[in-house]
């Protein structure tokens, strides 16, 4: 079980989330909806603890973190959580000047010290189950966006997570690069990977997420199945925000 509870974060005076209970059940896919600068982000940063939390808790399997104003964390928990979870980035945020090989064995070689030719044993095993097996020894300025970003989610996964978050992974790709994309985390999905997914992304989310959790202001005003959220919305600002995005989709 992964849960969050009470979590709060401001920029200065700009509380961004306030006070956020959240329980994320494992082998299950959970999206984050919600307008542009409701938290979104921020929540997914917290979880991974690129942002820092300043007040509540995470809990994640047996470690369990609780957050104090100070920031301050001790660093085995930060490690472990690092390891516990991947990231995929709307942007891809591949390295440029590495292969597609280097990209996805960095971690497993500099952070958790693996022998390089078990690094690459394990990559080449990912790069397969994400379609670009034979796209090792690529740069990725000469891959589609699309294929950057299964090369990012590729890497995500190097260390086995036990949580996968998605920063509106499909959202930087033309329809057709996004299918792929969403054909790759709807196999993760099948295979049990548990998921934390920001998106904008009707399809995505009506897809792979058995749960929508609807955040606004920093706040989750709504949760529960696609099915409710997406078509049977009761809170007035659910409604008007699905409203926006079945519109645009
Ligand atoms: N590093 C930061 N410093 C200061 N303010 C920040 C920082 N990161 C986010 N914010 C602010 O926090 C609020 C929430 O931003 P966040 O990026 O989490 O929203 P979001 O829901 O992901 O939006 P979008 O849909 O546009 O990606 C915004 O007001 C933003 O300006
Ligand atoms: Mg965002």
């Amino acid at each position: 079980m992964i849960r969050l509870s009470g979590l709060r974060k401001s920029f200065g005076e700009n509380t961004v989330l306030d006070g956020v209970d959240l329980d994320i059940a494992p082998g299950r896919v959970t999206a984050l909806i919600g307008p542009s600068g409701s938290g979104k982000s921020t929540l997914l940063r917290c979880v991974n603890l690129l942002e820092v939390p300043e007040a509540g808790s995470l809990e994640l399997d047996t470690l369990r973190i609780t957050f104090n104003p100070d920031g301050r964390l001790p660093q085995k928990d930060v490690l472990a959580v690092r390891r516990s979870t991947g990231m995929v980035f709307q942007n891809f945020q591949l390295f440029p000047h590495r292969t597609v090989m280097e990209n996805v064995t960095e971690s497993l070689v500099i952070v958790q010290r693996w022998p390089l030719d078990r690094a690459r044993a394990r990559a080449a095993e990912l790069l397969r189950t994400v379609g670009m097996g034979d796209k090792a020894d690529a740069y990725p300025a000469t891959l589609s966006g699309g294929q950057q970003q299964r090369v990012a989610i590729a890497r995500a996964l190097a260390a086995s997570p036990k949580l996968l978050l998605c920063d509106e992974p499909t959202s930087a790709l033309d329809p057709e690069l996004a299918a792929e994309v969403v054909d790759v985390l709807g196999r993760l999905a099948e295979d049990g990977m548990t998921m934390l997914m920001a998106t904008h992304d009707l399809r995505l989310a009506g897809r792979i997420a058995q749960h929508v959790v609807f955040l606004q202001g920093g706040e989750i005003v709504e949760q529960g199945p696609p099915a409710e959220i997406f078509g049977h919305p009761r809170d007035e600002r659910t409604i008007r925000f699905v409203r926006t995005l079945s519109n645009t989709a």
